[in-house]
């Protein structure tokens, strides 16, 4: 899973991913973020049970969101991130659950305390376009 061809080397200056460490700390913090997902309330009863696929999904998505290479696309086709949320209903709480477990996982997985902050906003970004539905389970368009 974390095997990055040579070539990507130049490419890779200067982006997120390399700031964070490449592909072995993303494998870190995946680890670390499906590690916990099951032991908060508000997320455990969404995800599955085996959580393999999903990890290895999103390894491969946030290597191309962070600037690394783009194995989603190549593995799964177009992210249409939201579109893939739309069976699980995403409340704000669920949103804020998501995030906090992942702030938790930056830390367990040694994430630099200097990038950190820069790979959580593009997250919290991307967590509140995620929301589906209100804390009253009415749609949110
Ligand atoms: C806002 C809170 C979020 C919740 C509650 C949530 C929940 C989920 C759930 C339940 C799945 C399906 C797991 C499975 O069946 O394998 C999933 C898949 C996924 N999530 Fe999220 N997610 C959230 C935010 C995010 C964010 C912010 C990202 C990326 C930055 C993300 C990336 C993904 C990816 C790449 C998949 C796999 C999609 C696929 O099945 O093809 N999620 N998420």
């Amino acid at each position: 899973m974390a095997d990055i061809p040579a070539q990507w080397d130049a490419a890779l200056s200067g982006t997120l991913y390399e700031e964070m460490g490449g592909a072995d700390a993303l494998a870190r913090l995946v680890d670390e973020f499906y590690s916990r997902v099951h032991g908060h309330p508000l997320l455990a009863p969404i995800f599955p049970q085996d959580l393999t696929e999903t990890r290895r999904k999103q390894f491969a998505f946030l290597s191309q969101f962070f600037g690394g290479p783009p194995l989603f696309s190549e593995h799964y086709g177009p992210p249409r991130l939201r579109y893939r949320h739309l069976p699980f209903p995403i409340t704000p709480a669920r949103a804020r659950a998501w995030l906090s477990v992942m702030d938790a996982a930056m830390d367990a997985a040694g994430i630099d305390p200097a990038v950190k902050p820069k790979l959580m906003e593009r997250l919290t970004r991307t967590a509140a376009h995620m929301v589906n539905t209100d804390e009253d389970g009415a749609p949110v368009p």
